[in-house]
Parts: structure tokens; sequence; C-alpha cells
């Protein structure tokens, strides 16, 4: 269970070690100053319908209640430890997992453990001002829980790096405070997450394709021979499972509003679509495809030596690892990776160990589509004759091997000037983002009431009724 009754809830016994209670009792108000400024704005006051974790097992998400997001009880929450838990890949594989850093692979897991922490501030930073034109309380309270739990993942993170990294470690969980998304001086360290979140479509689309992303940087990690990371990242993806149901639903429900308001009104045009405050398809597809290709790039190179390192050291496994059935050394395997040559596009097999970032691409992407395919039944159902696509995998891509080059949505390799001329027929444009953020000038936030561009959810949070009052303002 964890103990509620300190100052950092914990479930790893924080009490008995005075140094490292003392040190993240040092980081807590700093933690707080970052949240005071940069999380979800003007929301101190509100008390807010949330979950709050009672025990690290699958169904301890049991209490609900209301809670001002500053009193929100961060802590720090470990899935129990196996005491006969292997390191189940690599060079190692078969030692007992470890349970302190091994030295040489010190510096290593420390950018791993960070690279991941920067993204859950990140997040929360770029989400902050969506309170204002939210849709619905119930959509208002689910964005909130995202943001604190993104912030209970940061506090996941600066736990192993004060418990296990000593000086360097508390250096670097001061320096996750000091980042800001978008800053040019200071900005967090992937491009997903320096992106502007501007409005409820792309925070939608964010918790799907990107909170995804993390779920499965999650899995590798959760995969690891250094247990406690391992552990750590088991209870973070209880949390991110909320995180892409909340992305999923509401592409859903904007998807079926404009639906519904398509049949009624029996229009088709973009325009009269629009006109009758409802967001397009063709305007969903454009933003599904940015959303969907800066995700991608996330995971890295193709071909990259650091993720061979990663995993025949043992310390960033594949999705699912324990499940292959193959000898998780990888020697001999091989994996198809793509590559522009000569002006198309090509596929080479390459050592599967150095191909490992492209691999977990692939299972995100397998993902992805039968996501896509839910949201395509609702345009079916409503019998719109609109087909929902995924972007060929080298679509706006700026890292890995299309970088640099000129890739159109369904594969074709382009000229720049080629590729130009057709790019706000597939992202969302300046106009696209000005009508979509025009829907959303103001907040609906009257229990029970949705904003016209979106349906109300199958049901309420917790059992509660759709008229629930899930936040109250004060
Ligand atoms: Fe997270
Ligand atoms: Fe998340």
């Amino acid at each position: 269970m964890i103990n509620y009754t300190e100052k950092i809830p914990n479930n790893v016994d924080l009490g008995r070690d005075r140094v490292l209670q003392r040190a993240l009792e040092h980081w807590q108000p700093a933690y707080m100053g970052w949240w005071y400024d940069v999380g979800p704005n003007e929301s101190h006051n509100y008390e807010v319908y949330l979950r709050t974790a009672i025990s690290v097992e699958p169904d301890g998400w049991a209490q609900f209640g209301y809670v001002k997001m500053p009193e929100y009880r961060w802590g720090i929450f470990l899935q129990p430890r196996d005491e006969k838990r292997e390191v189940n890949f690599g060079t190692h594989k078969g030692q007992a997992a470890w349970q302190e850093v091994p030295g040489e692979y010190r510096s290593t897991l420390r950018r791993v453990i960070v690279t991941q922490g920067d993204t859950e501030p990140a997040s929360v930073e770029q989400q902050r001002m969506l309170g204002a034109s939210c849709p619905s309380m119930y959509d208002l309270r689910n964005i909130f829980q995202v943001n604190v739990e993104e912030g209970r993942h940061l506090w996941a993170m600066v736990y192993l790096l004060h418990r296990y990294f000593g000086r360097d470690g508390r250096e670097e969980a001061e320096s996750l405070l000091a980042r800001r998304s978008g800053d040019a001086d200071n900005p967090r360290i992937l491009g997903a997450f320096n992106e502007a979140t501007p409005d409820w479509l792309a925070f939608y689309m964010f918790t799907f394709f990107t909170d995804r992303d993390g779920k499965f940087q999650l899995c590798a990690l959760a995969e690891s021979g250094f247990d406690p990371l391992a552990r750590t990242c088991r209870f973070m993806l209880t949390e991110e499972a909320h995180h892409m149901f909340i992305g999923e639903t509401g592409v859903s429900r904007i998807i079926q509003r404009t639906c519904e308001v398509m049949k009624e009104n029996k229009v088709e045009d973009p325009s009269d679509v629009r006109a009758l405050g409802v967001i397009d398809l063709p305007t969903i597809q454009r933003y599904l495809n940015f959303h969907y290709s800066v995700t991608l790039d996330l995971y890295g190179s193709d071909v990259s030596s650091n993720a061979a390192n990663y995993y025949t050291n043992g310390l960033k496994g594949r999705f699912e690892e324990t499940k292959i059935n193959d000898d998780h050394v990888l020697s001999e395997a091989l994996y198809p990776v793509s590559e522009v040559i000569g002006g198309k596009i090509v596929q080479k097999q390459v050592p599967a160990l150095t191909a490992l970032n492209e691999r977990l691409r692939d299972d995100y992407i397998r993902e992805i589509e039968s996501g896509i395919s839910r949201w395509q039944r609702v345009i079916d159902k409503a019998g719109i004759p609109f087909r929902l696509t995924l972007p060929h995998k080298g679509f706006h891509r700026a890292i890995g091997n299309f970088a640099g080059h000129f890739v159109s949505l369904d594969g074709e390799v382009l000229s720049e000037e080629a590729w130009k001329k057709q790019e706000y027929k597939w992202l969302p444009s300046l106009q696209d983002h000005a009508f979509v953020q025009s829907l959303m000038s103001g907040r609906v936030v009257e229990p029970g009431k949705f904003a016209n561009w979106i349906a109300p959810p199958a049901r309420g949070i917790n059992n509660q009724p759709l008229n629930f009052e899930y936040v109250r303002f004060n």
C-alpha cells in the first residue's frame, strides 16, 4: 500500500533513507513553484474530481474525490519487487536484475531517465492554456487528471535520479524544472514536446498519438535490467492508459458530432460543414497527419548504434520483450528498414540489433492503425463516404532515413517544390488552426453541457452521470 501519512507519499520506505528524503523534500517546493508557474492556468483554487492511487495494484485506482490540484498527493510509487526477476535480454541475460546502477552504464542510464522525465512536465506546459476553452466540465476534469499524472511521472523519474545518481542526478532534477516547452533558449529535449498544443483537437490528437509514444517508451524501459526503472515504468503505464483513452474518445466524439451534423443537414462540403460550427473531416485528417508524423520522429533514427548498445547492455528492451520467442540477444537476426535511394523508397535488411528504434516504431504503428479503424467505424456507421488514412511512414519526417526528403502522404518522393505546393492539403494551415480555435473561444462549464463541436462521451467518470459537477470553480 501507499503511505500517505508522509510529506511525500511513497511505497519505497522513503522514511528509512533520511538523506534521500531530505533531498526530495528540498526539490518538492521547487516542483510546486514550477506547477504554480506553468501548470494549468488559473486553476489553483478549483476543486477537481480526481483519482488518486491508493495502491500500486492494477485495481488500485479506487479513490476518487475533490482535490485542489496544488494539494494533489504527488508521490513515488513503484510496482513491488519480484525477487526472482532477471535481466531478460542482451549480454547480461540471465543475471539477477540490478538493484543498483552498474557503474559502466551510469551516464547512459541517467540520459535515458532524463529524456523520459523531460517529456512529462513538457506536456503540462504545452496544455496549460486549454482550460479556458474546454468543451465541458467532464473534459476539463480529464485534462487536469492528465496534467497531475504527468506531474507525477516527473516525480517518478526524479526519484530515480535522486536515489541512484547522486549529485549529477540532483542537478538533472533541477534542470527538469528549468527547461520550458518551446523556449528558444532552454527548450525541452525532444521536438514534439516543443510544439504548441493550441486547441482541444490538438490535445486529443496529442494524447492519442504522443502519449502512446510515451507508452511504448515506458514499455521498453519496463523491460530494463535496472530493476527500479522497470518497476517505476510499470506503474506509470497504468496511468498512461487513461491518457490515451481520453485522446481516442476525444477525437472519436469530435468525429461523431461532425457526422451527426453532416447527416442532419445533408451537407458534405467542408465549408458548409464548418458553417454549422463543427470540424470538417479533412481538417481532422490534417491534424492526424501532423501529430502522427511528429510523433514518429520521437522513436529516433531507423538505424541506431545507441539503441543497439542500450539493448546489448540490458538497459532498454523491446516492446513485450519477454513474450517474444527468440534468443533475446539478436546476434544474427535482421530487420527491414526503409531508405530513400535515387528518388525511390526501398527496403533493406539490417542487423535487428541496430534497428530497434524502427521496430518499436512499427509496434507503435500497429496499435495506431487499430485506433484509426475504430474512428473510421464512427464515420462508416453514419454512412458518410470518407476514409481516414495514415500517412506513409516517410511523410513529414525530420529524424532518421526520411529526414531531408519530401515524401507525399502515399509515399511518393517529391521535389521540395512539389511537396510545398501540397503542404496545406496535407497539414493544418494557419487558417485551419484559426477555424478550429474560433470554435473554442470560450469554455463550456455548465454541468452536463457540451460544446457544439463534440458529442458527449458514452459515460461519465467513475460511473458518475454526465451532468456531475466534475470541477468546482469556487
Ligand atoms: Fe507521462
Ligand atoms: Fe501521459
